[in-house]
This record gives C-alpha cells, sequence and structure tokens, in this order.
C-alpha cells in the first residue's frame, strides 16, 4: 500500500498515529536544523517536519528533495506548536520516520500555486502541470460534482443514458462540421456530430421516451471566451411532453445540482419573452442581476427641434436610453469612453446623449441648447432618475440601439461594481421566432435549427409572414450566459418537409441529408421534445471561471490549437494516400 492517508484529512484527532501519505513536494523550508516540506495531493496539502538530530541521513535526502518530486513519507502526526487555520490540516504536522523517493522531477516551468507566474500559452503547454494547481483541481472536481448531480437527478426521473455515435452524418446547428474521411469509401466523409440532435429524435421515434447523454460535440466555428471547437453538452429528450414538462423537469434538475454542488437553493425561475429580453435588456440572454432596463424614447421625447432625434423619429428608427444609476458625476473622460464604446464597429452607434441629474439638483445635458431643463427632467421621469443619476440615450437604427445600450449596461454593471458577487440569476427565455432574415443575404434562416416546432397558434402565418411565426423553443440564461437550448420537436413528416422547403432546400437536399429521419417519421414518431446544457459554461459560471478553457481539462487555444499535444499536425503522406486525400495550399 503507498499510503495510509491523504494530504487532506488528517486533523488533531488524528495525534500520535502513525501514517504514510504519498504525493508531490510543493515547497521545501530549510531551517538551518529544522526542516518543513509541504506535500500535496489532490486532497491538500500537510506539512512534514524533519529535524536533523533525529535521523542526519533522512535529513539529508529530505533536504536534496526538489519541487514536484514524488515521495512516499511515513511518520507520526503530531500537534503543531505554530497553527495554520488558513489549511484544512493546519494543527498537525507530520514527523517523518521514513522517506522514499518514487520519482524525481524537473523544476517545473511555472510555479504550481493559485497565483502562478507562468503565462496562459505556457500554462496550456504543460496542462497536466497546471491542473495539479489547486484552482484548477477544484473546478474539476466541482466539474464532476455537477455531472453526478445531474445523473442522479435524471436517474431518479426514469431518463436513461444512451450514447450515440460520433462517426454520423453532418446535423445542422448552425456551425461548420468538423470531417473524418474515410478510408473504404475514398472521397466520403462522415461529420463529428455538433450535436446528437438528429439521433435523439431518432430515440423518441425508436419508444427510448426519456433519454440523457453526457457528450462531447464538436464546431467548427470562430473561437470566443464561451466557445470552444470541443465542448461539451447535457443532452436531453422527453417523449409525450409539451414545454411545461420540460420546464419543470429541468428547472429541477438545475434547482438540484445547485444544492449539491454549492448549497445555494434558486428560486423559481421567471419566464421572459425573446421580444421583451431584447426590447429592455438589448440581449436574448440578458443580466439581470441587476436592474437598468432600456427605456424606449419615441412616444414621450418632449417636442425640440433636436435634429438627431427627429430625423431618427422620422427615419422609423428608434430613440431609447438607460440611466446609469448614480452616475451623474462621470468625468468628460469617462463619458467619452462610453461613447467610444457604443462607437465600436460591431455596436455602430455614432454618438450618445447623455443627462446629469446632479446631487445639487441642477439638470446637465448635452443638449442643453435643445431642451429646456423642464423638459429634461420630462425625459428623466420617463427613466425613474433621481439625484446623482446620469442618463444616457441613443438614436439609430432598432437593432444597434439595443445591442448598443445591451452591452452598455453590461459594461456599467463592470465599472460600477453592480453585480454582487454569489449572486445567481437564473431563468427561461421563451418565444423565440422560428425564422430570421440574414440582414445580408435576405435569405431565411432557422433561429434555433430546422426541427423546432412552429407555435400552434402561429401556424396560420407560415406561408403568408413566416418571420412572424414563433417556436417552441426557450434557452436557460445563467447570469447573463446561455447555458440551455431546447424545443418541442415537430414530429409530423408534412410539417418537417415544409420547415426545410421554407429555408429554402431543395427535394433533393432533403433527401440526401436528411431521408432517414423523415423516413423514421413515417413510422410512428411520438410528440417529443428536449434541450442540452452547455456543461462547461455552466462549470465556468459555478467555479467563477473567466473563459470555459477554465472549466475543462485540456482545452484548446484561442486559434484552435491543442498546445499540449501540438495538434492539428501533418499527417504521414501514406496516410493520406490510403484515404485518397491529397493536401492543396489554400493560399
Ligand atoms: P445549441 O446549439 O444551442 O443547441 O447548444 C446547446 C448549448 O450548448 C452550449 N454550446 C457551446 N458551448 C461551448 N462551445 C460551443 N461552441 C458551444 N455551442 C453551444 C451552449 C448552448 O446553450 N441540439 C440543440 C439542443 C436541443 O435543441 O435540444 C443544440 O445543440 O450552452
Amino acid at each position: 500500500m503507498y499510503r495510509t492517508k491523504t494530504c487532506g484529512e488528517l486533523r488533531l484527532s488524528n495525534a500520535n498515529e502513525t501514517v504514510t501519505l504519498a504525493g508531490w513536494v510543493q515547497i521545501v523550508r530549510d531551517m538551518g536544523h529544522l526542516i518543513f516540506i509541504d506535500l500535496r495531493d489532490r486532497y491538500g496539502m500537510t506539512q512534514l517536519s524533519l529535524n536533523a538530530d533525529s535521523d542526519a541521513a533522512l535529513y539529508n535526502m529530505a533536504r536534496s528533495l526538489g519541487r514536484e518530486y514524488v515521495i512516499q513519507v511515513t511518520g507520526k502526526v503530531i500537534e503543531r506548536t505554530s497553527k495554520n487555520s488558513e489549511m484544512a490540516t493546519g494543527d498537525i504536522e507530520i514527523f517523518v520516520e521514513n522517506l522514499t523517493i518514487l520519482n524525481e522531477a524537473e523544476t517545473p516551468p511555472f510555479t504550481i500555486e493559485n497565483k502562478s507566474d507562468g503565462g496562459e500559452e505556457l500554462r496550456m503547454k504543460y496542462r497536466y502541470l497546471d491542473i495539479r494547481r489547486p484552482h484548477l483541481k477544484d473546478v474539476l472536481v466541482t466539474r464532476a460534482t455537477m455531472i453526478r448531480a445531474m445523473r442522479e437527478y435524471l436517474d431518479s426521473k426514469n431518463f436513461i443514458e444512451v450514447e450515440t455515435p460520433n462517426l454520423i452524418k453532418s446535423t445542422p446547428e448552425g456551425a461548420r462540421d468538423f470531417l473524418v474521411p474515410s478510408r473504404m469509401q475514398n472521397g466520403s466523409f462522415y461529420a463529428l456530430p455538433q450535436s446528437p440532435q438528429i439521433l435523439k429524435q431518432l430515440l423518441m421515434v425508436a419508444g427510448m421516451d426519456r433519454y440523457y447523454q453526457v457528450v462531447k460535440c464538436y464546431r467548427d466555428e470562430d473561437f470566443r471566451g464561451d466557445r470552444q471547437p470541443e465542448f461539451t453538452q447535457l443532452d436531453c429528450e422527453m417523449s409525450f411532453v409539451n414545454q411545461e414538462d420540460v420546464f419543470e423537469n429541468f428547472e429541477g434538475m438545475v434547482k438540484h445540482v445547485f444544492k449539491k454542488t454549492n448549497g445555494v437553493e434558486l428560486p423559481d425561475f421567471i419566464r421572459l419573452t425573446f421580444a421583451d429580453a431584447v426590447k429592455y435588456y438589448g440581449s436574448d440572454k440578458p443580466d439581470l442581476r441587476f436592474d437598468c432596463k432600456i427605456v424606449e424614447l419615441n412616444d414621450s421625447l418632449p417636442k425640440s427641434e433636436f435634429p438627431v432625434f427627429n430625423n431618427a423619429i422620422a427615419a422609423g428608427n428608434l430613440v431609447a436610453a438607460i440611466n446609469a444609476k448614480g452616475c451623474a458625476a462621470y468625468s468628460r473622460k469617462q463619458l467619452d469612453e462610453l461613447t467610444e464604446f457604443v462607437k465600436a464597429s460591431h455596436r455602430g452607434l455614432s454618438g450618445l446623449v447623455n443627462i446629469k441629474f446632479n446631487e445639487d439638483g441642477t439638470v446637465k445635458s448635452s443638449v442643453d441648447k435643445f431642451y429646456n431643463e423642464e423638459q429634461l427632467k420630462e425625459i428623466g421621469k420617463a427613466l425613474g432618475a433621481e439625484k446623482g443619476d446620469l442618463i444616457l440615450i441613443a438614436a439609430e437604427k432598432a437593432s444597434k440601439v439595443r445591442k448598443s445600450l445591451g452591452d452598455l449596461r453590461l459594461e456599467l454593471a463592470k465599472r460600477e461594481s453592480w453585480i454582487k458577487p454569489g449572486t445567481w440569476s437564473v431563468f427561461w427565455v421563451v418565444d423565440f421566432p422560428l425564422f430570421e432574415k440574414d440582414e445580408e443575404t435576405g435569405e431565411t434562416n432557422f433561429v434555433h435549427h430546422p426541427f423546432c416546432s412552429p407555435h400552434p397558434d402561429d401556424l396560420q402565418y407560415f406561408d403568408s409572414d413566416p418571420l412572424r411565426v414563433r417556436a417552441q423553443t426557450y434557452d436557460m440564461v445563467m447570469n447573463g450566459n446561455e447555458i440551455l437550448s431546447g424545443s418541442i420537436r415537430i414530429h409530423q413528416r408534412e410539417l418537417q418537409n415544409r420547415v426545410f422547403n421554407k429555408l429554402g432546400f431543395s427535394q433533393e437536399d432533403i433527401d440526401h441529408k436528411f431521408g432517414f429521419m423523415l423516413n423514421a417519421f413515417r413510422y410512428g414518431a411520438p410528440p417529443h421534445g428536449g434541450c442540452a446544457f452547455g456543461i462547461d459554461r455552466w462549470v465556468m459560471l459555478m467555479t467563477g471561471g473567466e473563459t470555459i478553457r477554465d472549466s475543462m481539462a485540456f482545452p484548446k487555444a484561442s486559434n484552435g490549437r491543442d498546445l499540449m499535444m501540438d495538434a492539428p499536425a501533418l499527417v504521414d503522406p501514406k496516410q493520406l494516400t490510403e484515404l485518397g486525400i491529397a493536401v492543396v495550399n489554400k493560399d
């Protein structure tokens, strides 16, 4: 037996026991006549002590230990003279009687501590060392706890876990596929699943009734902090359910996972329509941990000659504002920064109008020339402005105003620390549209995926006004992040065909891509619906990570590379020949 105890479990009650521990040397502190060693394993850290007088050979061996050496020690648990209340094992230490070096280690390229001196790239290259750091290790432990709680809950509700294949035909989730060439059928390719969407629907046709899977999904899309090309979903599907059944079940599961993981009791989730989310918060995944709603002013602006607002209204654009509570004292520089923020090309505003409701009762605005104090106060009233508040107004195309003010409220929350640490906002967004129009190409696209069922009340507009049709689609939003998407599915072949047609698929395309699915629908497809959670995002939020890289064991860097394995990599030309593939240089 390598060890009788772990490095995280010994307490004062273990005093006088003789124990054996194994782990990594965190640090050796040589005090001249005394040596202290911090020994680390997954469970924690324990202090070891050696005394030069008691055993000189042992003492010298301890002095030779380097950082990250793997050792085994046997000794007696003794009460520490100077206790460390920051350490779970801080009341005791092990007085070492026996020491074995199990393996030496080269000096690691960065310090294995929460505050490491290694940059992110270096830490990703040596990810196995990075995971030794307590924070990342704790994240992986939390991740496992969360997944265990998910399984526990779903198992108790009669769900069964079914694995689905990774080498499949393309599934349309709106991203590019990763392709895998076939050796046996040169020129043909498998696609890695963007999600098991079609397969889980086929499992419903197969009568599995309640399915889930913790599953890898693959999407060749551009990187963002909340996206990875390879990520994990908790994928679920249920038969004979409506939207309410899905909500009840998965709201219950989220509450269960919170209770089991961080002890938080979440209140019941509110439901926000997609239209309201965009109107009031400028986003379909708003952060509701703070208020600061967008207020539309088109109908309530006092009369004035201010051309920017007048022209915007005449052009059918939107004039809207937010109340930056307590920000009236912002300096010129701070206001300029906010203006630059909304002028960024992806937001596209040309400027911001401000009204300051100063603490001394005066009201000052960047459009003083056009509005008198009474009129400014009237605008302020629509936003509940009080002394100390700053009103920021934008006028542009509605989509730009909403996006900009939505981003601005997040930016202000960050600058002003409006979000109290440890607060949670989890809710449903409902009534998404079924289709959207691509602003560039004018094409009709699906909003979620092509298998979402239209809202029965809106089917009447399917041909006459398709953009008006709501889908039975929903998202779950957690602290401003979309962590779940799902829908009630189409289970009738004819309706599915109509949707494909509306999306511009030719019959040939439909047969080629989805023939097998439509065929399955001939044989008694039950009404069904489901959802998928982005596990990495959820873990990131539960563990305070900044990107989803922080919630995975072996993530890819932002350019898609695995820096540790150095992938993707060139392959032996023989392999390419077998696959019938010739590489042409794109440039
Ligand atoms: P969707 O594409 O919305 O739905 O994905 C579900 C959830 O997965 C997470 N997610 C991602 N996480 C990390 N990196 C990515 N690249 C990434 N893409 C998505 C998000 C998202 O909410 N088949 C449908 C689900 C369904 O309808 O049942 C689907 O995959 O948290």
